[in-house]
């Protein structure tokens, strides 16, 4: 149930994900709405981002509204000003908040303070825009459907977490390669298996996962904030490289994917990333739309009619409880 927060995938539900695609649809191929008119957004960054920072700082103005990017250095979640404050500050001057932070804690915290709407835009937890992108980059592609294989090759991170949230909500077979030491949560794993249509599995072989794969997807051995367990990281991932030879193991059609930043001849082969099977820069272009729509739902913008008389409406509640 989308409420008045974007904080997870986990509550979401299957009708509300498809109206994800459409609204993004809609809005890739019209200009006219324009959701975040007179609105500003407030960008909370406490880590570095590309994508991230753009795709939203764009796609508050693409929709009408004013940006606001907001440094930790400037800010100072946690040590010049508390969280809750922050938020009942922002929430006076801005309808929307966008926050990249370490702690997930940090984020709640935002999200019960502020009265407008928060979106988590990265943290040590989670991921969820990219995995809403990345669906949506499937979709795209002719390849999303119930039961699709995706193999995750490396850590269990913030990027995994959010696959098996998605996996709650849309039936796939998910299956992780990673080394032990580092594999995700286990209430969230028990969470896929016990209450859902998906299955999981966690191997310690990355060529026993790819078998009839549809999509091997990797990330970065060493996420941001564990700058100091690199050298462990690079050890123990070593075997867990994305490399053609891998790639030939899956089905012929298999997808590469990557949320980027891409550390090449780590965790992926400059060839598989640059090869014909890799859609990362459309997975990155994907953010940008994906969150517009996010961004507009939020604001209570909703998607209404059919075939090719269909329409962003306002609608009074629609934007969650405040
Ligand atoms: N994929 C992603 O979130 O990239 P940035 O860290 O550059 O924002
Ligand atoms: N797992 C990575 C994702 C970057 C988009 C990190 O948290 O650094």
């Amino acid at each position: 149930m989308i409420e008045k927060d974007f904080l997870s995938l986990e509550r979401l539900t299957r009708d509300e994900l498809e109206e994800f695609f459409l609204i993004t649809d809609l809005l890739r191929r019209d200009s006219i709405y324009q959701p975040l008119k007179g609105k500003s957004a407030a960008l909370i960054f406490q880590k570095p981002s590309l994508r991230t920072r753009v795709s939203f700082e764009v796609g508050v103005c693409q929709l009408g509204g004013h940006p606001i990017f907001l440094s930790q250095e400037g800010v100072g979640i946690g040590t010049r000003e508390k969280a809750s404050d922050v938020a009942r500050l922002l929430s006076r001057f801005t309808q929307l908040i966008v926050a990249r932070l370490y702690d997930h804690e940090i984020l709640l915290e935002l999200a019960e303070y502020a009265s407008v709407p928060v979106i988590n835009a990265l943290t040590d937890l989670s991921h969820p825009c990219q995995i809403l992108a990345d669906m949506y980059t499937l979709r795209q592609h002719g390849r999303l459907a119930p039961g699709i294989k995706i193999v995750f090759v490396g850590d269990g991170n913030n990027v995994v977490r959010s696959w098996l949230e998605m996996a709650c909500i849309f039936p796939m077979r998910f299956v992780l390669a990673a080394p032990r030491g580092y594999d995700p949560d286990p209430a969230i794993l028990r969470k896929v298996r016990q209450s859902t249509e998906s299955t999981v599995e966690i191997v310690r072989r990355a060529e026993e996962a790819v078998a009839g794969a549809d999509v091997v997807y990797t990330d970065v051995w060493t996420s941001m904030g564990q700058e100091k367990e690199m050298a462990a990281r690079k050890k123990a991932f070593a075997k867990f490289k994305v490399t053609k030879s891998l790639m030939a193991l899956a089905k012929f059609d298999c997808l590469f994917m990557h949320c980027l930043p891409a550390h090449r001849g780590e965790e992926v082969t400059e060839e598989v990333l640059e090869g014909g099977q890799s859609i990362v820069f459309d997975e990155a272009e994907n953010r940008l739309h994906v969150q517009k729509a996010v961004m507009a739902r939020l604001l209570g913008f909703r998607y209404s009619g059919a075939g090719r008389a269909t329409t962003l409406r306002h609608v009074a509640g629609a934007g969650g409880k405040r």
